[in-house]
């Protein structure tokens, strides 16, 4: 399908629509009490015991009263996907799955099993770059300063940014970059009068080193931390 900077939506299996490129939104829980992720003795986080299915039939019960459009997941690796997908009378499916994705971490094999499954991944950290030091990994390669990126940025007068997220968007994945600088939230919607070529495409593809920057090592014994598994 063709996407413009005037009709940018994808359609959701569920008969709804978002836009391919959206505000990113997130800020840091202002939450009653004095702790938002409570300890205990030893400094171990408190987790509940998650039940993904009966969350899941919780959420259909949300739809059903109208109060939600559309339910998606995030952070589901593929077991967790095919525990929603093959869960004794479903009633919806998820029709996202919202997961780290850019050129260092191309997660093709979970876009494989997603767009199999009519599930539209959803990039969050498309940049490579985020602001939340609880939540990274060590190492991390700054993506913005990758040599493909910023001489294909050359040959189309765009950003090495532009051109990180435009890869993503003609994968048919959704980018929810986030800036709280006007200038740079308006360069990056600017991602729909250029195309990257089969070839380029493949390039950036080889740029993919498995490596997170998001990998929530505090989570790390929870049941259902998802990045034990491959993908
Ligand atoms: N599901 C999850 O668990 C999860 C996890 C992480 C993120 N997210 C979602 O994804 C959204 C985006 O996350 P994020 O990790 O990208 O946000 P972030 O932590 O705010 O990091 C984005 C960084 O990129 C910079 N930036 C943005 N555009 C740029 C550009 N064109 N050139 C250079 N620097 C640029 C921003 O700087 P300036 O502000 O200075 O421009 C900021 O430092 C979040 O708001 C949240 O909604 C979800």
């Amino acid at each position: 399908m063709e996407l413009t900077a005037a009709d940018h939506r994808i359609p959701l299996s569920d008969g709804n629509s978002i836009p391919i490129i959206g505000f990113a939104t997130y800020s840091h829980p202002n939450l009653p009490g004095d702790e938002i992720f409570p300890t205990d003795e030893n400094g171990n986080w408190i987790f509940h015991q998650t039940n993904l299915c009966a969350t899941w039939e919780a959420l259909e019960a949300c739809k059903d009263a109208g109060l939600v459009k559309s339910l998606g997941v995030s952070h589901f690796n593929r077991r967790q996907l095919e525990l929603i997908l093959n869960k004794p009378r479903l009633k919806y499916k998820p029709v996202c799955n919202q997961v780290e994705c850019h050129p260092y971490f191309t997660q093709r094999k979970l876009l494989e099993f997603c767009q199999q499954h009519d599930i539209l991944l959803v990039a969050f950290t498309p940049l490579g770059i985020s602001k939340d030091r609880d939540w990274l990994s060590t190492y991390s390669k700054p993506l913005l300063e990758d040599e493909l990126l910023n001489s294909l940025g050359k040959k189309y007068k765009k950003t090495a940014a532009q051109v990180a997220l435009r890869f993503n968007i003609q994968r048919g994945i959704a980018v929810i970059p986030k800036s709280f600088d006007p200038k740079i939230i308006k360069e990056n919607f600017q991602i729909f009068d250029f195309s990257l070529t089969t070839e380029e495409m493949k390039s950036i593809e080889t740029l993919n080193t498995d490596v997170r920057v998001v990998h929530l090592p505090m989570l790390s014994d929870h049941p259902e931390y998802p990045f034990h598994d491959e993908y």
